[in-house]
């Protein structure tokens, strides 16, 4: 996520459904630990085209609170491969000036993920330059649910007028505070459906869906989805412009 020119219709926030790793891995008669292996390698790949395409803000779905219905020894090795990657990753990317943020439910995760995901976020507070947000352990629902728990005690304590309430108050409750709306959110391998994924911030998005299962995501799959998102108009609700 290094160099930076604006994109055609400056995209500002691209999110991403990085689905389709199993699949990847069955296809090869590999577990779908594997493809998960693999998976990270195009993390690796989005981040520095995304970078390149001039896109501020990446958001990736890792890993849903509806994940942990998934047998333990792959929700182990979606655990595993995320600490993994921060600290394999966290230096470079700090480097670069990318400000690295988690977003999700932390009550319950590990106090060895915790301490990573607390460093990361510490260590590239400061950065501007690229926004990477990872969604672990996240369900939009969820954190809807936390952000309305947490403005009832605000309220309770008086912290807050509920007449004072209004979307942008709301906004900042939510894991996602201060960062702009995703432009587009795209998924990969082909299924149509969100998955409880930024439920409210992607409430105007445009949806990209690509067949490509994540493993075998390239840069040119993320222009691939800029350039549907280019031909698309946006009209939040009102009239095109012309
Ligand atoms: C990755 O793909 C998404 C994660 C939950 C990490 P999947 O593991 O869902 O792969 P498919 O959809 O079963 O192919
Ligand atoms: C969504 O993918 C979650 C992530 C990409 C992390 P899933 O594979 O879990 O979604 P469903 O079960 O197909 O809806
Ligand atoms: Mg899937």
């Amino acid at each position: 996520m290094s160099s930076g020119e604006e994109n055609d219709r400056s995209v500002k926030h691209v999110a991403i459904i990085m689905d389709g790793n199993g699949r990847w891995a069955s296809h090869r008669n590999q577990p779908r630990a594997f493809g998960h292996r693999k998976g990270v390698d195009a993390v690796r790949t989005a981040v520095r085209a995304a970078g390149n395409l001039g896109v501020k803000y990446l958001t990736l779905f890792g890993f849903s609170t509806e994940n942990w219905r998934r047998p333990s020894d792959e929700v182990d090795a979606l655990f595993d491969l995320m600490k993994r990657f921060v600290d394999a990753d966290l230096e470079k990317l700090h480097r670069e000036g990318v400000n690295v943020r988690i977003a999700g439910r932390r009550q319950g995760l590990s106090d060895d993920l915790l301490a990573i995901i607390e460093r990361a976020e510490q260590r590239t507070a400061e950065n501007d330059k690229c926004f990477l947000t990872i969604a672990f352990n996240y369900g939009g629902r969820d954190e809807l649910v936390r952000a309305a728990r947490q403005l009832a005690q605000d309220v309770a304590v008086g912290k807050i007028d509920p007449d004072a309430v209004d979307e942008a108050a709301f906004s900042a409750y939510l894991d996602t505070k201060g960062m702009p709306d995703p432009d587009l959110v795209i998924r990969t391998s082909g299924e149509h459906r969100t998955s409880n994924f930024l439920i409210w911030q992607a409430a105007y998005a445009e949806l990209v869906f690509l067949d490509v299962l994540w493993p075998d995501f390239s840069a040119e799959h993320l222009q691939q989805a800029l350039n549907e998102y280019a031909s698309r108009q946006r009209r939040f609700g009102g009239v095109d412009a012309a």
